[in-house]
């Protein structure tokens, strides 16, 4: 199997077990828990069908969208992941030059691999970077004058890993960042040698962000739920949020808002948006689905702040049902990081030209010329 055999999500997804060592393909692929809430972000899709219109003239059609006061060229953000040199050399680089090509807004992660400053100079393309509240307070302001001084056009920040999530296939596995050198490890490693060759003589793995006031994830090896577990500020609350938001000074969401109460807050706190997210599944098992919770937060705060749908999306008419609800754009991890992994910036061009390619493709047989023509109308939800 190769990139030409990739045309969808589940194809990008064997392509990277087989090229990525079981512990790191597991550390994407994985959840929390029974993995409940994983399956469900993308199931909670398929209890909703499409009726579309027909005759409408779509040979111009148009997706691109304004969010964060950016027009994007498609409704689609690259979400802020983590380690992302562990799963490709390239890394970070590799997204930003495909979402330069392909016009998605992109997040690059406070436990990135490449930096921000490094990604301001190679991207010109709408970009994110996701905060995450450490206890250690000259670490998070290191962390925020350096996103802003690169330029960076919004800030989110990540309320939904106040703990580490209960992820047993990294248990299993003992996945660490950096990846812990034991017998194991080692022999996963020589299974796939063109990842272990690539891993051992590109740069060293870092997390440049971080480096200078922590040594968790860099020099001390460590699991990401414990990571977040102990290095995060538990005490972490709105007014604190608030503060930051103010700090900022610029476009700022809060990413992993579920619940209407919080939706409403985040506007009266001074965000400018909210990414509706259970964290792909790998934090609180159980909660419900970004896409089935979408309706009432829409309905509560969409006329005020974006929203953006994040998680389970696999498929262009994923999206079409969420800008149907009322999302200004969709986002997730997944969606390009198996591309990332299976084959660097030509895979992650390849999944974002898919995504492109199929949200065209059933936007035309939507009879949706601009996503302004996506409403509610072309819903229905089926009782399950
Ligand atoms: C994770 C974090 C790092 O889910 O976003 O692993």
């Amino acid at each position: 199997m190769n990139l030409s055999d990739c045309h969808n999500f589940q194809d990008f997804r064997k392509l990277a077990k087989k090229r990525l060592p079981g512990p790191i393909f597991h550390y994407i692929d994985g959840a929390a828990d029974d993995e409940v809430t994983y399956r469900r972000n993308t199931e909670a899709y398929d209890a909703c069908d499409l009726v579309p219109n027909v005759l409408n003239g779509v040979d111009d059609m148009d997706m691109s969208v304004t969010l964060f006061g950016k027009k994007l060229d498609m409704p689609l953000y690259c979400a802020p992941t983590a380690l992302q040199r562990l799963f490709h050399h390239d890394g970070e680089r590799a997204v930003a030059r495909a979402a330069e090509k392909y016009g998605p807004m992109f997040g690059v992660s406070s436990l990135g691999t490449v930096s921000v400053e490094e990604i301001a100079a190679l991207s010109d393309t709408p970009k994110m970077f996701q905060f995450y509240f450490h206890k250690d307070r000259g670490l998070n302001d290191s962390i925020l004058e350096r996103a802003k001084a690169a330029k960076f056009d919004v800030m989110a920040l990540t309320v939904d890993t106040i703990t580490g999530g209960n992820r047993e296939r990294d248990l299993r596995t003992g996945f660490t960042s950096p990846p812990r050198l034991t017998p194991r490890s080692l022999a996963s490693f020589a299974a796939h040698p063109r990842w272990a060759l690539n891993y051992f003589t590109h740069a060293k793995f870092e997390l440049p962000h971080l480096q200078d006031h922590v040594s968790e994830g860099t020099n001390i090896a460590t699991s990401i739920g414990s990571y977040f577990s102990t290095m995060l500020d538990q005490s972490m609350n709105w007014k604190d949020a608030e503060k930051l938001c103010a700090k900022w000074g610029g476009h700022f969401a809060l990413k992993g808002i579920m619940s209407v109460e919080d939706a409403r807050r985040a506007v009266d706190i001074g965000c400018t948006g909210i990414m509706v997210s259970n964290h792909g599944g790998r934090q609180l098992d159980g909660s419900r689905s970004p896409f089935d919770q979408l309706a009432e937060i829409v309905d509560a705060v969409g006329d005020k702040i974006d929203v953006v749908c994040e998680g389970g999306i696999q498929r262009g008419t994923h999206v079409l049902k969420a800008l149907s609800v009322g999302a200004k754009a969709c986002s997730g991890g997944r969606l390009y990081l198996y591309a990332l992994s299976a084959a660097g910036q030509p895979g992650v061009e390849r999944a974002l030209g898919n995504l492109r390619t199929e949200i065209e493709r059933g936007m035309k047989l939507m009879g949706a010329r601009s996503v302004n023509d996506l409403g509610r109308n072309n819903l229905r939800f089926r009782t399950r």
